[in-house]
């Protein structure tokens, strides 16, 4: 009786994850499953569900007007498609990143962030909630202050003093391609596509690492143009620091683990993107000399970190709206 009258009372509440079908799914579905259960288990009063969708975040997800609540945690400065060529730097957020190229860029992240905004828009119901937390740029944060950034680039750099990369192999292994013919025929494609920004989805870019950090002054605009769909209720840009550079700091770890953090982070955001730059059919490498080339990038990423720890910091905006309906 007891168990039936609270299952009466119980509120229906389901979770939805959002993430591209590239995605580790299985993972996923174990760990929504895990904690499922564990907010059943605190929260009696409601009955949990969860589901995820296999699907870019920059197109309709859910049905309209079907969400009340929506997080967005670290995911907003991947950009729904590769906009730019790097020319020379390994990542967009190096401070060696051409003006030309963070135009091109930030121009990207605007459109992207907006189309985000207008999907969400139609997703939510009248005074839904949408908190996001994405890594961004505050005007007290200059462009070069990404000190990460620019350890993985003077590693490629040294490779290059040392013979072991070419100049032009630092752009791709952010994933673009480097002959100069195709750079241009490039340039022009990309020039044509900016000039229509409703072709961002469907443009088939040359690949750079597809993230961006958008600075505060284009955030606010972005927040502007959208306030008929989303009220601004809070906006502000804190800094994150990683709980490894934390404890390495309070002497809780030791050089070693925060170098191996640092590097393991590093592996996993580029090694899929050198992949496909530099072990590509037309840099003429096997597939030993690629494998020995990344085994010395990271064994110098290594060495740098160890030498001189950076601090796992960065600012991320964090933004609450309600849908105005
Ligand atoms: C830094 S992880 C954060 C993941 C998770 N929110 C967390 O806090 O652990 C960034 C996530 O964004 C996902 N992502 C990148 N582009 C996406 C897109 N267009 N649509 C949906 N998810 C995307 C990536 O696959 C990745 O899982």
């Amino acid at each position: 009786m007891k168990q039936q009258r609270q299952q009466q009372q119980q509120q229906e509440v389901h979770f939805s994850h959002v993430d591209v079908p590239s995605n580790h799914f299985t993972a996923l579905f174990a760990c929504s499953q895990q904690y499922t259960a564990a907010i059943q288990q605190t929260c009696p009063l409601l009955h949990v569900t969860s589901s995820a969708v296999g699907c870019s975040m920059y197109s309709r997800n859910f049905p309209r007007a079907s969400l009340s609540l929506g997080f967005s945690f670290s995911s907003l400065h991947w950009q729904s498609s590769s906009a730019v060529w790097l020319s020379r730097t390994v990542n967009p957020g190096c401070s060696k990143t051409t003006p030309e190229e963070h135009a091109a860029l930030r121009a990207h992240a605007i459109s992207d962030l907006s189309a985000f905004l207008r999907l969400r828009g139609e997703e939510f119901v009248p005074s839904g909630l949408l908190l996001l937390c994405y890594v961004c740029y505050s005007d007290a944060v200059p462009l070069s202050s990404m000190a990460f950034h620019d350890a993985a680039q003077a590693v490629a750099e040294g490779m290059v003093a040392d013979g072991l990369l070419q100049l032009e192999d630092l752009g791709s292994m952010a994933g673009g391609r480097r002959q100069q013919q195709q750079q241009q025929q490039q340039q022009q494609q990309q020039q044509q596509a900016f000039a229509a920004a409703d072709t961002w989805s469907n443009a088939k870019y040359r690949t750079s690492t597809p993230v961006y950090f958008l600075d505060e002054a284009s955030q606010r605009g972005v927040y502007a143009n959208v306030a008929d769909t989303w009220e601004l209720l809070s906006f502000d840009i804190v800094d994150n620091v990683s709980p490894m550079w934390r404890e390495y700091q309070e002497g809780r770890a030791s050089n070693e683990q925060q170098a191996a953090v640092f590097v393991n982070f590093w592996r996993a955001l580029m090694e899929p993107f050198m992949q496909q730059g530099l072990a590509r059919p037309a840099a003429g490498r096997s597939a030993a000399d690629f494998a020995a080339l990344l085994a010395t990038f990271f064994e110098r990423m290594t060495a740098a970190a160890l030498a001189n720890p950076q601090p796992a910091s960065y600012p991320a905006a964090r933004v609450l709206l309600r849908c105005a309906g």
